[in-house]
């Protein structure tokens, strides 16, 4: 087995994406496009990992550190300043590649390369050939084009130096070359920007390669989205949208209802068991488990959530679990327009209805808070019935109370419960009621001003003009 070494080239300007943020650190799915490519790249168990940067390159090399997996080692950085072409990129990453081995030559801004994809270009390298991965394209301007007699592929040529024959050649170079590390080192040196962009080419090693009477391969692609680079906001929204079909069919191959593959979004991994239904317009990001049987209505936002079997999300609710996550019981019913936040934790048979936030906060089996209300840390428990605009006044300014309401409470409307406080087991909290003490179980406690009737009230008239 040959070693693997991978060399991802990243410091181009993006010029046509008009962002002050480096091209390679903008997201398709919810993730920076270099971060798509290392993905890929951790497939291959590589031995030596490259990341060239340039411009931006602080902020990118700051960007790549944060994304290691702990216990692994990251990725090397070559400093590419200034940036004299691609060959003049992979110059800079030689001195961290040993002699031996092959390396793989990437580009940080073509984000859905596939495993299958990269091994099979190591494949046809096999330790001794310089292998390119080449594409049919409608339209190839711009691209370097392949040049081959008969078979055999005998050069690229850049779009900017080729004559108007070549340019007719729909067979391009797609960036994605395998060359054995001994002869890549050796054309390297030998590379001139002799040509019409004065820039070092990478390209040019393939007819050096030749006249040496080195191997060369070309392999072709026939999946343009694996290949495609993101160089302007308009591409990079055609290969999100390219990507969201990808993953919204693999999920409908595994018997998932997608109500519109076109108006979905993943931005995440999502687990799902069986007879699942999304409707239109739902995204979900980091982490979400959907269990068997689970409904989500249609405009639904769900991020890092564990929803269990037969639960119904209604349209319009917002989750968002972030690190404490977010867990909805068995057959529980959300929304619509509820906001759930980190640490709620729905139990089975709870509902939650319309402009209801629940933030850190526990609910047992079968409670309901159904309009208008705000449970933040608190610990409701089972069928308990917290009323139309009650909310839990958990910050005194300072700090975070909790706020405790037993099983079988029946919370008024319009109540505020101010924490620290604990509403007694099958007790009932009469209608916009304050309350700041405990409260005994099964008593009905009131904390309001009395009603007083003024009998022939009469209401204050204009003086007459
Ligand atoms: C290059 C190929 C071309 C191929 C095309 C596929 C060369 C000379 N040409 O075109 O044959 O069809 O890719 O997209 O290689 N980069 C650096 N440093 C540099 C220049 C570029 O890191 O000095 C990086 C860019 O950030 C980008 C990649 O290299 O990720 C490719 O550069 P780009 O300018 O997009 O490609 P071309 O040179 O136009
Ligand atoms: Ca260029």
């Amino acid at each position: 087995m040959t070693a693997v070494d991978v060399v991802i080239m990243a410091a181009g300007k993006g010029v046509r994406m008009k962002s002050r943020l480096p091209k390679v650190l903008h997201r398709l799915a919810g993730r920076a496009l270099l971060q798509h490519v290392l993905g890929c790249v951790e497939t291959l168990s590589a031995r030596r990992v490259v990341v060239v940067t340039g411009n931006g390159a602080a902020q990118v090399e700051a960007a790549v550190a944060a994304w290691r997996q702990p216990g692994k080692p990251g990725p090397l950085f070559a400093r590419q300043e200034p940036q004299l072409g691609t060959g003049h990129a992979v110059q800079q990453a030689v001195p961290l590649l040993p002699d031996d081995g092959t390396t793989l030559i990437l580009n940080g801004d073509v984000p859905l390369v596939e495993p299958a994809t990269l091994q099979g270009l190591l494949d046809a390298s096999a330790g001794g050939r310089l292998a390119l991965l080449s594409v049919e394209m409608p339209d190839p301007a711009g691209y370097g084009r392949i040049l081959r007699t008969g078979d055999a592929v005998r050069a690229i040529v850049e779009h900017k130096d080729a004559s108007a024959d070549e340019r007719a050649i729909r067979e391009v170079y797609t960036g994605f070359m395998a060359v054995p590390n001994a002869l890549l080192k050796g054309w390297l040196g030998r590379l001139t920007n002799d040509n019409a962009q004065k820039e070092y080419y990478l390209t040019d090693i393939v007819k050096m390669a030749v006249e040496d009477g080195a191997k060369v391969v070309a392999v072709k692609t026939a999946d343009k989205v694996q290949v495609d680079g993101v160089n302007s906001p308009l591409q990079l929204a055609e290969l999100e949208r390219a990507f969201q079909l990808r993953q919204a069919r693999a999920l409908m191959e595994r018997g998932v209802r997608i109500a519109d593959p076109a108006r979905f979004d993943l931005r995440g991994a999502l687990e799902v068991a069986q007879d699942v239904e999304i409707d239109i317009n739902c995204v979900f990001e980091g982490k979400v488990q959907l269990g068997e049987g689970v409904n989500v209505g249609a405009n639904c936002v769900i991020a890092n959530a564990i929803i269990e079997a037969g639960a119904v999300i209604h349209p319009f609710t917002h989750i968002d679990g972030e690190k404490l996550g977010v867990r909805i019981g068995e057959g529980a019913f959300v929304g619509p327009f509820a906001r759930l936040r980190p640490g709620a934790q729905l139990g089975p048979e709870v509902h939650v209805g319309n402009f209801v936030e629940i933030k850190n906060s526990t609910l047992a089996r079968g409670a309901k808070a159904n309009h208008l209300a705000y449970l933040g840390d608190a610990t409701v428990g089972e069928r308990v019935n917290y009323g139309a605009g009650s909310i839990t006044a958990n910050y005194d300014g300072a700090n975070k109370h909790r706020t405790v309401i037993e099983d079988d409470v029946h919370i008024g409307s319009n109540s505020v419960l101010v924490a620290p406080v604990t509403i007694g087991r099958g007790g009932t909290v009469g209608a916009s009621s304050t309350i700041t003490k405990d409260t005994p179980a099964g008593a009905l406690s009131v904390a309001r001003g009395k009603q007083v009737s003024i009998p022939d009230w009469e209401r204050p008239k204009k003086a007459p003009k």
